[in-house]
């Protein structure tokens, strides 16, 4: 075995990922006294929850009609196409009001109304009294709240004492022989050591892997690592067939316009100047939900319909607002429409097109973030000493689509309750078992065979050929043939990453040729399960539309998917049925009924 010297870490917990969900937990495993250590390969305040933009959900009920947690919830379940799991969607929507009044006495600078209350926004989806009218339910600091909750929490987190691992990029879980988690092994980037953390609670933080598509919103960090390392620690990821398009990526760059831009009015037109979401959404128009959205403009592109001289995007229009309310309410915005399209957005339409934004699966977890192993014969069973929280879970809140702005609810929602179990099960400075030799063995023989690949193709050519793949044969519209022929091409290039990989630094020391190799492996992995997940499911529900079954078939498939991968890459799958019960008898079961906006 590699003779590598590993740094030893003790810790009652230990969170991988530093954005809002991280944070959150590691705040309040903090403050309560665990001695908690916050690994992550950025700078904390550089974690991708701070490119959020459009808010945060909660019925406060503010602005507008009255709000209700039952509405907010309501929304949530038709939101998910009936996938999401209704106990969690109770505690997540009920969870909302205090975690937003927890965050604004925090310090976190929301925008304020004339009367001084936090200012709330409409987003997709979101309605009043089941449907009847729009809600202002979005809590906003102008379109950069995820850059004010970062920020605020990372200070709270300092201020209580949390020890931060900067630019340390997680690389396994260390499992014992019973399959309990007892800690990770991290590289640190920037002094090229290891270090092996022991820990009564490993939390996986590590937001979603958009960059897995060739056009997204995320960040280049965002690459699923936390759900790779439960992959290759044996355990299953769910819904993975789920991912989320935005409507509103600029067009070419994909930077992200927030859909608080629609919910402030603005609107979408096609070549003819025509507001063609009345048409798809009479009701809700341009706030439908995201997945209704990214098709209809799909369906515009596709029939000849597009903008521009290729005839292959939307206009956004945001000119009729005013220079002040944009000046007020979207700075950031207007700012990337200047730069990255080039466009004022008080005299001229910004160029969008729907682009991967959010992954609705993850890691399973229960309410607490515990991680659940999926084995058949103890389905909901946790898995000791492993938590996962916010993109990297799939609790399941977001079912088959997420409604806008319960993003930044989820990180704070089960981020805080995922720090109150561990408080609650955990006694600070507790004994640790030993870890096995084996499972360190594990993770360096990975390591090393990353770091000393002497084939012939670089990792940035496979990673775009990954990256192609699932653009194209894995996007808003799917069917069969398409994605088997993804799958088979997906395969081609596994073994290329495998075979064929090709590092010509070999060092350790801020290597970032072997950051992204091991970010690609992990990448690939999740690709893979998407793919397979996607074929199995045989229906259109959310954001899965299948073109060769483009009706929802609850009697078959009212279940989630849980996605198990080998090291060869040959994947398994099996189903859990979908929770329709609520947490309480305060609201009723949501039964499954048609989508219409
Ligand atoms: O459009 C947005 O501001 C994104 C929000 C979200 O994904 O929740």
């Amino acid at each position: 075995m590699s003779a590598y010297d590993i740094v030893e870490h003790v810790y009652d917990v230990v969170i991988v990922g530093a954005g809002g969900a991280g944070l959150r937990a590691a705040l309040g495993m903090a403050a309560s006294g665990l001695k908690t250590a916050c690994v992550t390969k950025v700078f904390p305040t550089r974690s991708h929850t701070v490119a959020a933009q459009g808010g945060m959900a909660a019925s406060l009920g503010n602005m507008g009609d009255g709000d209700d947690w039952r509405y907010h919830m309501y929304d949530t379940v038709k939101g998910s196409d009936w996938l999401g799991d209704q106990d969690a969607i109770e505690y997540m929507c009920r969870e909302a009001v205090p975690a937003v009044l927890e965050l604004e006495h925090y310090g976190v600078p929301f925008s304020r109304t004339e009367d001084g209350r936090i200012y709330q926004r409409p987003f997709g989806g979101q309605t009043i009294d089941y449907g009847k009218s729009m809600a202002q339910r979005t809590c906003a600091a102008a379109d950069r709240t995820g850059h004010a909750i970062l920020h605020t929490l990372y200070q709270r987190c300092l201020e209580h004492g949390t020890e931060f691992f900067v630019e340390y990029l997680a690389l396994d879980l260390l499992m014992d022989e019973d399959g309990s988690c007892r800690g990770m092994l991290a590289w640190n980037i920037e002094a090229g050591t290891l270090h092996r953390f022991r820990a009564h609670r490993t939390v996986l933080a590590t937001g979603g892997y958009g960059r897995v598509y060739f056009s997204c919103t995320a960040a280049h960090t965002c690459t699923g690592d936390g759900n790779a390392m439960a992959l290759r620690a044996g355990l299953p990821l769910q819904d993975m067939e789920f991912t989320q398009f935005h409507p509103t990526g600029i067009y070419g760059s994909g930077c992200l316009v927030t859909e608080g831009a629609r919910g402030e009015g603005g609107y979408l037109t096609n070549s003819g100047g025509e507001r063609f979401m009345e048409r798809y959404a009479p009701s809700a128009k341009d706030l439908a939900g995201r997945d209704v959205v990214c098709r209809a403009m799909t369906i515009e592109i596709n029939e000849g319909r597009g903008c521009g001289p290729q005839k292959d995007h939307i206009h956004l229009h945001l000119e009729h607002l005013g220079a002040e309310l944009l000046h007020q309410r979207l700075p950031g915005i207007s700012e990337t429409a200047r730069i990255f399209a080039g466009v004022d957005v008080t005299r001229e339409p910004i160029p969008v097109l729907p682009t991967v934004h959010y992954n609705m699966g993850g890691v399973p977890t229960n309410l607490h973030g515990e991680v659940l192993s999926g084995q058949p014969a103890s389905a909901d069973a946790p898995v000791r000493g492993l938590m996962a929280i916010g993109e990297a879970a799939c609790v399941s809140v977001h079912g088959a689509n997420r409604l806008g702005s319960n993003s930044l609810l989820d990180i704070i929602v089960f981020g805080r309750a995922a720090a109150n179990r561990a408080v609650a099960t955990l006694r600070a400075g507790e004994g640790h078992a030993p870890i096995p030799q084996e499972a360190t063995d594990r993770a360096l023989a990975r390591l090393d065979r990353i770091r000393s690949a002497s084939g012939r193709t670089d990792t940035g050519a496979i990673r775009l050929a990954m990256q192609q793949v699932m653009q194209n044969h894995c996007a808003v519209f799917r069917d069969g043939p398409l994605l088997d022929e993804g799958a088979a091409r997906l395969g081609e290039i596994f073994r290329t990453l495998h075979h064929d990989l090709r590092l010509s630094d070999r060092s350790m020391i801020f290597n970032t040729e072997l950051v992204e190799a091991l970010e690609l492996d992990n990448m690939m992995a999740q690709a893979q399960v998407s793919l397979r997940s996607a074929i199995a499911r045989t229906e259109s529900r959310g954001s899965h539309s299948r073109e060769d079954f483009p009706g929802r078939d609850d009697v078959a498939w009212l279940k989630h998917t849980r996605c198990w991968l080998d090291d060869a890459g040959a994947a398994r799958l099996a189903y859990r049925p979908v929770r329709l019960r609520p947490l309480s008898n305060d609201v009723a079961s949501i039964p499954p009924k048609e989508r219409v906006y």
